[in-house]
C-alpha cells in the first residue's frame, strides 16, 4: 500500500466515511485463503489517519496467522474505526459501520475488539449478518473476553511445565501488563491457580480491585515490564516489547493477550538472546475468535468451545518442541507453521 512498503499484500483494504455519523474506518481482509476473513473492530483515538492504516494492516495479517495457526476456516481482516474526536451517536455510527462490513458481502466478518463491546455488535447485527460475538439466550456465546484469557492461562502453564519445570502455577509469580476484560479474567484464573501477581492499569480503580480481590502487588506502569516474575503477561496494547523494553525484562516467560507484542521481528531475537522464551501472541490470545467463530458457525456449546481453547496448550507445547529442532525463535518458529497452514488451504 501506499506509504507502507514494509507492509504484506493485502487482499483487499476499504477506507469508509459517512458524514452523517462521522464514521471513519478501515477495513482489512487481508487473507480469504482458509475462508472468509474473520477479526474484531477496533474503536480507538489515533494520531493520524495513516497510523490507524497502519494498525488495521498489521491487525488484520496477525488475524490471518492467528485463525491458521488455531485451524479455523477463516482468514484474517480487521476493522478499525477512528474514534471522533467530538459528540456522536454510537449507536448510529455502529450502524453505519455494519452497513460498510455489508458491502463487502461476506468476505469480512467483525466481532469485538479493543472499544467496542458486545452492544456494539448488536447494533452491527441489526444491519448485516457478518458478525458474532453476540450474547444468545440458552447458547454460548458473545464476549470473547474470557476466552481469551483461558487461551493465555493454559499457554502459561504450558510454558511453565516446558521452561520453569514447574508442574502447577502455585506460587508462580506473574506480571499483568492491563486488567482490562482480558487481563482482568486472566488474574482470576491465575489467582485460582495459586500464582502470585504483580499489576498495573493506567486506571488506578482496576488495580486497586486487583489488590484487594487477588492480593495483587501493585506497580506503577512504567516498571512492570522490568517486575522481578517468571512470567510477564503483556494484556494492554501491541509493541510492548521492544528495544527499550526487552532488555529490562526479568520474566524467564512473556505470555499475554496483547495483539502485535513485538515491535519489531528483531526484539523477538533479542528476548532469545537474553534466555526469555516468548509465546507468540496469535497462538496464545486465539481464544478469543475460537469463541466467536463457532458462534458464527453455530457449532457446539459452552464446554466443545472451551475444549479447543484448550488446545492452545497442546499447541504451546509443539511449538516449543519445534523451536528445539529449528534452533530458532518462537516467533519465527509459529510464523513458518503458519504461513505453511495458510498456503496448504489457498
Ligand atoms: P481492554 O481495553 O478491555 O483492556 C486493556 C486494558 O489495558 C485497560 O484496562 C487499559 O486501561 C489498560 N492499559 C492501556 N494502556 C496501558 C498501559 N500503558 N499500561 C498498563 N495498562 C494499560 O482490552 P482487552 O479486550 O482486554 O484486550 C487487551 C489486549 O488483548 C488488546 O491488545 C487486544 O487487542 C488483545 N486481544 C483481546 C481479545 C479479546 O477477546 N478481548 C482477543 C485477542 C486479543
Amino acid at each position: 500500500l501506499f506509504g507502507l512498503p514494509e507492509q504484506p499484500a493485502h487482499e483487499r483494504v476499504l477506507l469508509t466515511t459517512d458524514p452523517a455519523t462521522g464514521l471513519q474506518a478501515i477495513l482489512a481482509v487481508h487473507s480469504t485463503a482458509r475462508g472468509p476473513a474473520f477479526g474484531g473492530c477496533r474503536f480507538w483515538h489515533y494520531d493520524s489517519d495513516l497510523a490507524a492504516l497502519h494498525d488495521a494492516l498489521r491487525l488484520s495479517q496477525g488475524m490471518s496467522l492467528k485463525n491458521a495457526l488455531a485451524d479455523l476456516p477463516f482468514g484474517g481482516g480487521k476493522a478499525v474505526i477512528l474514534k471522533p474526536r467530538g459528540d456522536f451517536d454510537r449507536d448510529a455510527l455502529f450502524a453505519a459501520f455494519g452497513r460498510a462490513v455489508q458491502s463487502l458481502r461476506g468476505s469480512y466478518i467483525t466481532a469485538e475488539d479493543v472499544g467496542t463491546t458486545t452492544t456494539d455488535m448488536r447494533g452491527v447485527r441489526a444491519i448485516t449478518p457478518y458478525v458474532s460475538g453476540i450474547p444468545r439466550d440458552g447458547a454460548f456465546g458473545g464476549d470473547p473476553s474470557p476466552k481469551t484469557a483461558w487461551g493465555v492461562f493454559v499457554a502459561i502453564q504450558a510454558g511453565a511445565r516446558h521452561v520453569l519445570g514447574r508442574p502447577s502455577l502455585d506460587g508462580v509469580r506473574v506480571a499483568l501488563q492491563g486488567l482490562g476484560a482480558v487481563g482482568w479474567h486472566l488474574a482470576e484464573f491465575l489467582h485460582q491457580a495459586g500464582a502470585r501477581l504483580v499489576v498495573t492499569d493506567v486506571d488506578a480503580a482496576k488495580v486497586e480491585r486487583a489488590v484487594v480481590q487477588f492480593g495483587a502487588q501493585a506497580a506503577p506502569v512504567n516498571e512492570i515490564l522490568a517486575a522481578d516474575v517468571d512470567v510477564l503477561a503483556p494484556c494492554a496494547l501491541g509493541a510492548a516489547l521492544n528495544a527499550q523494553t526487552v532488555p529490562v525484562i526479568r520474566a524467564r516467560i512473556v505470555a499475554g493477550a496483547a495483539n502485535n507484542q513485538l515491535a519489531t521481528p528483531a526484539d523477538g531475537d533479542a528476548l532469545q538472546q537474553r534466555g526469555i522464551c516468548y509465546l507468540p501472541d496469535y497462538l496464545v490470545n486465539a481464544g478469543g475468535i475460537i469463541s466467536v467463530a463457532r458462534e458464527y458457525r453455530g457449532e457446539g456449546d459452552e464446554a466443545a468451545v472451551m475444549a479447543e481453547v484448550g488446545r492452545i496448550a497442546e499447541r504451546v507445547e509443539e511449538l516449543l518442541d519445534r523451536v528445539r529442532v529449528a534452533g530458532t525463535t518462537p516467533a519465527r518458529v509459529a510464523d513458518d507453521w503458519a504461513r505453511a497452514k495458510l498456503v496448504q488451504t489457498s
